[in-house]
């Protein structure tokens, strides 16, 4: 599906990212595999997973370079969609799925736990794509995939910096999706719920969460690839500023944030009348308190 295609993935060279790299390879595209070879919370860096990964698509027969660059300094990001030029003479899609983890709850959380996060997902994400966009407006095409999670889109304990970067980034591929769309340029995003090593730190001492977790361990991280495959090949053409998610066999379309009810009184409102009048008549669209697992509930299938 993707024979002739250049695609760039951050963060492939392990998890998600890797079975990405892996699929499009295997599709027919050329890929740039990027990766900073980091910790979990983004500490260190390793050429290694990179050129790991560029080895298992050439040995499948693919084609594929590595870079080792971060994507969360702006100048590197150049750097990272400068190397598919490079090697490859185009760029026709870029994953953004490079990510880590400083998760603490948000009256403990540094300044820098949430700089950390910020900068390689939600700057990250945008200087990749940034650094894309004149190639992708000048040969009128191509697309963006970007990773975002259930923690931003619907909540989850303990990850204000993950969550504000994951909502960010849903806003972030809308807003290329608008302003590219005249351009043939398409932008839609990823919830996965995949485990690797992200979610790999889950405790597995008593017997329910031993069975918790092998239930957990069904969302291989290579499900996720067919989809990030269908959205930047041609056949997606049609697809754009859409969120999508996929949790081992299930796929899922997003809802998007749209007016649920209103109400208006022609006088104007005071403090007063929002507390009588506004707030009991809005209140029956209130959502709930609730994280990722309540709204997921069931078993992955
Ligand atoms: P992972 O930790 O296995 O892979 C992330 C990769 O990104 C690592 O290989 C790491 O070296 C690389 N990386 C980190 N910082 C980088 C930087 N500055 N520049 C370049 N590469 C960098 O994690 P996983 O689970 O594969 O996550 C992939 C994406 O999916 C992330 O964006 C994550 O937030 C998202 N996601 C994953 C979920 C899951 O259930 N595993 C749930 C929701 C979202």
């Amino acid at each position: 599906m993707l024979e002739g295609k250049v695609v760039l993935v951050t963060g492939a060279g392990g998890g998600i990212g890797r079975d990405f790299a892996l699929a499009m390879g295997a599709a027919g595209a050329k890929v740039l595999v990027n990766d900073l070879g980091t910790s979990v919370k983004g500490e260190g860096s390793d050429a290694g997973p990179a050129q790991k990964v560029v080895n298992e698509i050439k040995s499948a027969g693919g084609t594929a370079a590595a870079s080792t660059d971060s994507v969360a300094d702006w100048t590197a990001a150049n750097r990272i969609v400068q190397a598919a030029l490079d090697y490859f003479g185009r760029i026709d899609a870029v994953v953004n799925n490079a990510g880590i983890l400083r998760d603490r709850f948000f009256f403990n959380m540094s300044i820098e736990e949430w700089r950390a996060v910020i900068d390689v997902h939600l700057n990250g994400s945008f200087y990749v794509a940034r650094a894309a966009a004149p190639h992708f407006k000048s040969q009128e095409s191509g697309a963006y995939v970007h990773m975002t999670s259930t923690s931003g889109l619907i909540g989850n304990l303990g990850q204000a910096n993950y969550s504000a970067a994951k909502l960010g980034i849903a806003g972030l591929s809308k807003s290329i999706a608008l302003d590219m769309a005249k351009y043939h340029v398409r932008s839609n995003c990823i919830a996965p719920f995949a485990w690797s090593r992200m979610i790999g730190s889950i405790p597995t001492e008593t017997v329910d969460q031993k069975e918790r977790v092998e239930k957990l361990k069904t969302m291989e991280t290579a499900k996720i690839a067919p989809l990030a495959v269908y959205l930047v090949s041609d056949a997606a053409k049609e697809v754009t500023g859409q969120i999508f998610g996929v949790r081992a066999n299930e796929l899922f379309l997003f809802s998007q944030n749209r007016p649920v009810r209103s109400v208006h009184r022609a006088e104007g409102w005071t403090p007063k009348t929002i507390a009588e009048h506004a707030v009991p008549a809005l209140r029956t669209g209130f959502y709930p308190l609730e994280r990722s697992q309540d709204v997921f509930s069931w078993d992955p299938l």
